[in-house]
């Protein structure tokens, strides 16, 4: 099997894993909170790479760490990326209308909606990290949940976000771009292979490992997401593409050109994976995903 089967398999049996886990988080009530269940559902099992989840079991494989645990922490991260991916859409930020290859959450539902079941995931995500099921130790949940909220917040994703609107109108500088990437896409990013050296309480250089090798992988995954937007098929990708142009979006293609961007994507790549030195071939599934986002196709 060569390695990008490899992955895309593994992949697959996460993906399965963590959407059996999530379908029983998120039964559909009958009551009239129904239709904000039934959105968010829509948007969550919509297919998607789940890279994030897999992340986190991938980086949870390399210690002793129990899977059901990570298979939790896995759904929590998924759930405030689909969340970032609804609210992303809204006729206020991106104003798409086409995920993972459906209509976007607010076409299939209405705006309301769709800004609650963002929200109704966000909050979800916490539930699941705080309940005792994800880990018995109350300090490991407590830092489970506190990583999440900076990644997902002011100073990670929404920041991110703040800076990818206010950009499209002022236009950014390379360190500005990539400060901005890191924020919008290489947080969650980040948590996700951080999550498996919290669940295993693990020591401070693996854990730096971990972060280093994500915050490449991050940006790799970025600048490739912005290529795809220029060089991409709409039905593979599931999304619209020729959006960030359109949109004056500052990325780093829009600076650097589409061939160096796609070199800084490999360079990024090969980095990623010279954090992972110290793992033996425990790691052989972060470092065959770090080959798999450069060379994507959705
Ligand atoms: C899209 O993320 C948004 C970005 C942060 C680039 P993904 O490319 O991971 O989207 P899904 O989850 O596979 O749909
Ligand atoms: C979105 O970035 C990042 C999020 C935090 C959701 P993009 O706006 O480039 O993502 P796509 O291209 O719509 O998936
Ligand atoms: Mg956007
Ligand atoms: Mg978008
Ligand atoms: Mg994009």
């Amino acid at each position: 099997m060569d390695q990008a089967t490899f992955v895309k398999k593994a992949m697959g049996t996460t993906a399965e894993a963590v959407e059996k886990l999530l379908d029983k988080q998120l039964p559909v009530p009958d009551g009239s909170e129904k239709r904000v269940v039934e959105a968010m559902r829509y948007a969550l099992f919509a297919g998607g790479k789940r890279l994030r989840p897999f992340l986190v079991v991938a980086s949870a494989s390399l210690f002793d760490v129990k899977k059901e645990r990570a298979l939790r922490v896995a759904a929590a991260l998924e759930c405030v990326h689909t969340y970032s991916l609804i609210h992303d859409d809204l006729p206020a930020m991106d104003n798409d209308e086409l995920r993972r290859g459906r209509p976007t959450t607010h076409i299939a539902y209405d705006e309301a909606t769709a800004i609650l079941a963002g929200d109704g995931l966000l909050t979800l995500a916490f539930e699941i990290l705080a309940d005792e099921a994800t880990h018995s130790d109350s300090h490991v949940r407590s830092e489970l949940v506190l990583s999440l909220a900076k990644a997902a917040g002011i100073h990670g994703m929404v920041g991110g976000q703040m800076m990818d609107l206010a950009a499209a109108v002022n236009g950014l500088d390379m360190g500005e771009v990539t400060r901005l990437q890191q924020l919008k896409t290489g947080a969650l990013i980040i948590y996700g292979a951080e999550a498996g050296a919290i669940l295993a309480k693990a020591p401070t250089r693996p854990r730096h490992a971990l972060v280093g090798y994500a915050r490449d992988l991050g940006l790799a995954f970025q600048i490739v997401d912005d290529l795809l937007d220029i060089e991409g098929d709409e039905e593979e990708l599931g999304k619209a593409v020729g959006k960030d142009e359109d949109a004056g979006k500052a990325t780093f293609v829009s600076l650097l050109g589409v061939d160096r961007a796609r070199q800084q994507a490999k360079l990024l790549s090969e980095q990623a994976i010279e954090y992972l030195q110290d793992f033996d071939d425990k790691a052989l599934l972060l470092r065959s995903l770090a080959e798999f986002v450069i060379s994507r196709r959705n």
